[in-house]
């Protein structure tokens, strides 16, 4: 059922009751959105592909990566890679030809060099791992190009790119997916098994962020082995909000059905003053060093607090600049339980008073594994990747193209993962007052199946 512009405007305003208070902060409302000019693809599935061949474009650190995991799939052959580098992908074919895999074409020598991957009649998959702010065109490209887009998370920077995802999948019915690996986590596919066999009951609240000290990494210069071009510091000099929401939202958003039964309605976001990278550039640099004297934009820590139509909530946290250890939160509560990870933890009625014992959570662990990690756990763990999840992402994402599966995460929940960047800036402009949030699949949601038990 398509809900027409005009009722989605009067649900929005009636259950969230936030158009007063956008009307008063001065932020712009996002419940409009274009007109449809495409099919919708809820539910998509593409022709299935006898062998799915990837042109990978961006192989730095994460996409060199990419490169043998993607090889040692089944069916999968890579058959072109692109980098501004000649050197960069010219060890990604000798990694390759290592492998004993046949050699990819090279696109390489200038920063347009990669449409080439895209227009390649030997490409099916374009598999996009550059900087945030080339994801968009370059997905887009490969669409127009007809072939399917994956990309590094977040896969958009502004509602504008969110929106040009979306309409160009529809027009050209081609994939458009975020490579969110933490979808494919061990413990975010146990969590998600606790919510399909409702074992913590009717959902309610959800936690999730990226919290990993990335100064070093961050002030790295490029020829140092840092990121190229310091693309990460360089939007630090220029946006706060949340610039990287997907690690810990999407395993979240897939606990909760948003998009399929449930949609984000508005977000309200906060961010701290930016102490922790000028600090890490005085030590580095020196005090009185252009790199200290800098204006960083980005807050330390930013919280974003999004509500849902159906009346749930979830917090997305961001901090990139604090010496603190390593988190997702990736936490999920219900009416009969919860879920909290770092460390994995769960509590249940009637003893929800205290966590589970390490016997009790074995057991429980057992009881409801993944089939995806009970399946190719063995075989994900000596990929590798993350513990494993990147080789499950990928292996899924291969296995639905083989067979013409819809896509664990579509293209509207790529758009609306992404979209948190912008909004939660939008709203820390505005003294953190509430934006609307976009339903990028017009009504889609309302219709959409959860995703259910997948396997390969
Ligand atoms: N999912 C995860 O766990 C995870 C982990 C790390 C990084 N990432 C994401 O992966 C992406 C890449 O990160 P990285 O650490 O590999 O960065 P990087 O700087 O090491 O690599 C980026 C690569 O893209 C290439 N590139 C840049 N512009 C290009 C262009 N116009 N044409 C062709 N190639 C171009 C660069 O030469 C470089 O080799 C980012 O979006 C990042 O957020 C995701």
């Amino acid at each position: 059922m398509n809900m027409d512009r005009r009722g989605f405007l009067k649900a929005a305003a009636w259950a969230g009751g936030v158009a007063g208070a956008l009307a008063q902060s001065g932020c712009q409302t996002l419940a409009d959105f274009p007109a449809r000019r495409g099919k919708s693809l809820v539910g998509f599935r593409a022709e299935p592909l006898a062998k799915v061949r990837i042109g990978v474009i961006g192989v730095g650190h994460r996409g060199s990566a990419a490169v043998p995991r993607l090889a040692g799939i089944p069916g999968v052959e890579i058959t072109a890679i692109g980098d501004l580098y000649e050197e960069r992908a010219a060890k990604q074919a000798k990694a390759l030809a290592d492998q004993g895999k046949p050699a990819p074409a090279l696109c390489f020598g200038s920063k347009d060099a990669w449409r080439k991957v895209c227009e390649s009649k030997n490409v099916d998959l374009v598999y996009i791992c550059t900087p945030w702010l080339w994801h968009t065109p370059m997905a887009v490209y490969a669409m127009q190009c007809g072939k399917h887009a994956v990309t590094e998370v977040p896969s958009a920077m502004t509602i504008e790119q969110c929106w040009q995802l979306v309409d160009t999948a529809e027009q050209t019915q081609r994939h458009c997916m975020i490579l969110e690996n933490c979808c494919y986590g061990y413990n975010e596919m146990l969590a998600l098994m606790l919510c399909r066999k409702n074992v913590l009951g009717e959902l309610v609240h959800g936690e999730a962020a990226y919290l990993h000290d990335l100064r070093a990494s961050n002030l790295n210069e490029e020829a140092s082995g840092g990121y190229q071009g310091q693309w990460r510091l360089e939007w630090a000099k220029q946006h706060t909000g949340n610039p990287y929401p997907t690690h810990g939202l999407g395993p979240v958003c897939q606990y909760l059905d948003i998009n399929r039964g449930d949609r984000f309605e508005s977000l309200t976001s906060m961010s701290t003053a930016q102490f922790g990278l000028s600090l890490a550039a005085a030590a580095k640099y020196g005090k009185g060093s252009l790199q200290a004297k800098a204006t960083y934009k980005l807050g330390d820590m930013n919280t974003t607090l999004i509500k849902t139509y159906r009346g749930k909530t979830i917090m997305v946290q961001h901090d990139t600049t604090s010496p603190r250890p390593y988190s997702r939160i990736n936490l999920i509560s219900g009416t009969r339980g919860i879920l909290a990870d770092y460390p994995l933890r769960v509590a249940l009625e009637p003893k929800a008073h205290e966590w589970m014992d390490d016997k009790e959570l074995e057991a429980l662990k057992a009881k409801y594994v993944h089939p995806l990690w009970d399946k190719n756990g063995e075989a994900a763990k000596k990929a590798g990747g993350h513990g494993g999840m990147d080789y499950l992402m990928d292996l899924r994402l291969c296995h639905c193209l083989q067979n013409g599966l819809p896509l664990d995460i579509s293209v509207y929940d790529t758009a609306l993962w992404s979209s948190i960047v912008e909004l939660s800036e939008r709203s820390v402009l505005h003294g953190g007052a509430p934006v609307t949030v976009p339903d990028f699949t017009r009504g889609g949601w309302k219709t959409a199946d959860p995703l259910g038990i997948v396997s390969v």
